[in-house]
């Protein structure tokens, strides 16, 4: 068994307990969530390459609202609340689009694409309708790693320090995260998990490998010293990479070579690795030499929560791939599976969040000290 130092259990700790049953199921701490972490730090919402020219727009959820995300064309990439200025019905319906202006459909207000009240009928005659203050309720926006993260504060959580900072650090025991320039990196493929568990089932699983034994045989053979349970996660430290094994060719459902080269700036230490990361409250990044791959959740009730998993390869992997010269499917299947056998036992986990057998909640082994952190957080932040 490989004892890693820095994945030393809580001092004096060996089972420590979990949240109580009800954290993962009560709506009352899903509203509170709601308001004090998603509704306040910084999500990350969709890649900045989905929004290619001025005038595409999506929509995403963030928190309990619906936003837009638009290219604009004056001032990159912006955000707004998708509700009217003048009686609040939705301005964007549906999931994306292209459009000079944003019409709402109901009486026809038109918004430019930064957000300004541009027409509605009778205007002119209504000199007290100012088109600033009826323009779209902005939120704040930036691009970080290619993806576009919201922030729904009136004052937004200080990014770099929040979430690049924190980021850097703990990537970079070795390199940091930006070696494997994952803002230049293309999506190969996406795929979206509509899990049954509560977002807070989804993060402790990621940041634990008690379980890589049991439910992730593909995993495992790949990446053996996750069968001693050890995660890749250091929470408080540097994150540790974990070792290919001797025989693995690839990070491939089979250990076979993927056929790819490595990204070109990873450094020694991150040849023949698997890092990851969770960037709170809803990103898991994960990285290996020629991939990268990013998950990002939306919860949508107490028991239920979107996850939206990209596989992102270097820009000219992925024109091989359209072109079909290329295929990374044994790259993706990977991690496919690794997500099904994962949001599976989360799922299975669920609703004995409700039983009278677990009121009192469980127990966190010494390798699960993570969670323990995680549970520290979440009580601080929604206090
Ligand atoms: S609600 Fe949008 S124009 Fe009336
Ligand atoms: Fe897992």
């Amino acid at each position: 068994m490989i004892i890693d130092p820095l994945d030393r259990p809580l001092p004096g700790a060996s089972l420590h307990p979990t949240l109580t049953g009800d954290a993962y199921t009560d709506p009352e701490v899903f509203r509170a969530e709601q308001a004090s972490i998603f509704e306040t730090m910084w999500n990350c919402v969709l890649r900045a390459d989905a929004l290619p020219s001025p005038g595409h727009w999506r929509t995403v959820q963030v928190g309990r609202e619906e936003i837009i995300v638009v290219r604009s064309r004056s001032a990159g990439i912006r955000a707004y609340y998708n509700v009217c200025a003048h009686r609040g019905m939705r301005v964007c319906t549906g999931y994306e689009g292209v459009s000079r202006k944003l019409q709402c459909g109901y009486h026809a207000w038109t918004y430019t694409l930064e957000g300004d009240l541009a027409a509605a009928p009778n205007l002119t005659s209504m000199p007290d309708v100012d088109r600033e203050d009826y323009g779209l309720r902005p939120v704040h926006v930036r691009e970080w790693l290619g993806y576009v993260w919201v922030s729904l504060a009136d004052e937004p959580p200080n990014f770099d320090q929040e979430v690049l900072g924190e980021v850097r650090t703990r990537f970079g025991e070795v390199e940091s995260i930006d070696n494997y320039g994952i803002d230049r990196l293309r999506v190969a493929e996406s795929k979206t998990y509509d899990v049954g568990a509560n977002w807070k089932l989804i993060i402790e699983n990621f940041m634990e490998c008690y379980h890589c034994a049991t439910i992730h045989p593909e995993l495992t053979e790949v990446i053996p010293e996750f069968a001693d349970g050890l995660a890749s996660q250091r929470a408080g430290g540097a994150v540790h990479g974990s070792g290919f094994g001797q025989d693995v060719a690839g990070f491939t459902v089979d250990g076979s070579e993927s056929g790819l080269s490595e990204l070109p700036s990873i450094a020694p230490d991150q040849e023949r690795r698997y890092y990851a990361i969770t960037v709170k409250p809803q990103v898991f990044i994960n990285t290996v030499p020629d991939h990268v791959i990013v998950h990002r959740m939306t919860p949508i009730s107490p028991e239920r929560t979107v996850v939206e998993c990209d596989w992102l390869f270097a820009a000219e992997v992925v024109d091989r791939v359209e072109s079909g010269e290329l295929d990374v499917a044994r790259s993706v299947e990977l991690f496919h599976r690794v997500n099904l056998q994962d949001f599976e036992a989360c799922e299975l986990t669920q609703p004995s969040m409700s039983s009278k057998a677990y009121k009192g909640g469980g127990a966190l082994v010494p390798s699960e000290h993570h969670i323990g952190e995680f549970h520290e957080w979440w009580r601080r932040t929604l206090r």
